[in-house]
C-alpha cells in the first residue's frame, strides 16, 4: 500500500513509519510526505531518507478548500490509498475526507474521547488523571474523534511534567502508529459503525493501573 504522510512539526511519528517500512515489519512505501511548514524537522528525515515530500503553505491559497485541493492533487497524484496524519496541526474538511473514504488516520497523544485537541498531555496533568495513552483513529470531521484502531495506556506519575509524560506517551505512539499501518495495509482492520475490528489481532490483557496495591 502507498501511503501519504502530513506532517507539520519534528516528524518523530514519521521517523518510527519510515523505520518501520525499512526494516521490512509494513510492505509498501511512503509515497509522499506534506508538511504545512517550510521549518519543521520533519523534512529533514525526509532528505536523509530519500522520501519525497512537498511543502504546501495555507497562505499560498485564496481558500482552506483550495489549500486542501491541492494537498488531495498531491496525493492522488502519487496514488496514495491511506493518509496519515502525524502531527499535523490542521483540521480537514469533509471535502479532504470524502477524497479518501474511511482512509485518513491520526495519532492523538490522549486515549480518546478523553482530552481532545491541543496539549492533551497537560490536560491530561492538570486534570490528575492517573492514566492517559495515545490512539490511532480514523478522522471524522470532528476534532480528534472517528472510530479507534487501536490505543495504549500510559501512567502518569506524581513527579510528572509536561514534558516527561509527552515523552513516556510518544514512545508508544512511535508503536501503535505503524501497527496501525500495517493492519490498514494488509487488509485486516474492518469498521463496523463507530467499531473497529482487526482480524488475526491477539487481543491482550495488561495490568494498567499502578497504583493497585490490592489484587482480587
Ligand atoms: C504527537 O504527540 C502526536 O500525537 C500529536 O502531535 C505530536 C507530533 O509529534 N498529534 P511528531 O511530530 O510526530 O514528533
Amino acid at each position: 500500500m502507498k501511503i501519504g504522510v502530513l506532517v507539520s512539526g519534528r516528524g518523530s511519528n514519521l521517523q518510527a513509519l519510515i523505520d518501520a517500512y525499512q526494516s521490512g515489519k509494513i510492505e509498501g512505501h511512503i509515497a509522499l510526505v506534506i508538511s504545512d511548514n517550510p521549518n519543521a524537522y520533519a523534512i529533514e528525515r525526509c532528505k536523509k531518507h530519500k522520501i519525497p515530500y512537498k511543502v504546501v503553505l495555507r497562505k499560498d491559497f485564496p481558500s482552506k478548500r483550495d489549500f486542501e485541493r491541492e494537498m488531495v492533487r498531491l496525493l492522488k497524484e502519487k496514488e496514495v490509498e491511506l493518509v496519515v496524519l502525524a502531527g499535523f496541526m490542521r483540521v480537514l474538511s469533509g471535502e479532504f475526507l470524502s477524497a479518501f473514504p474511511m482512509r485518513v488516520i491520526n495519532i492523538h497523544p490522549s486515549l480518546i474521547p478523553a482530552f481532545q485537541g491541543l496539549n492533551a498531555q497537560k490536560q491530561a496533568l492538570d486534570y490528575g488523571a492517573k492514566i492517559t495513552g495515545c490512539t490511532v483513529h480514523f478522522v471524522s470531521e470532528e476534532l480528534d474523534n472517528g472510530p479507534v484502531i487501536i490505543q495504549a495506556c500510559v501512567p502518569i506519575l506524581p513527579e510528572d511534567t509536561e514534558e516527561s509524560l509527552s515523552e513516556r506517551i510518544l514512545k508508544f505512539e512511535h508503536r501503535i502508529l505503524p501497527q496501525a499501518v500495517k493492519w490498514i495495509s494488509e487488509g485486516r482492520v474492518k469498521i463496523d459503525g463507530r467499531k473497529v475490528v482487526v482480524e488475526g489481532a491477539i487481543y491482550g490483557t495488561l495490568p494498567v493501573n499502578p497504583m493497585l496495591e490490592i489484587s482480587f
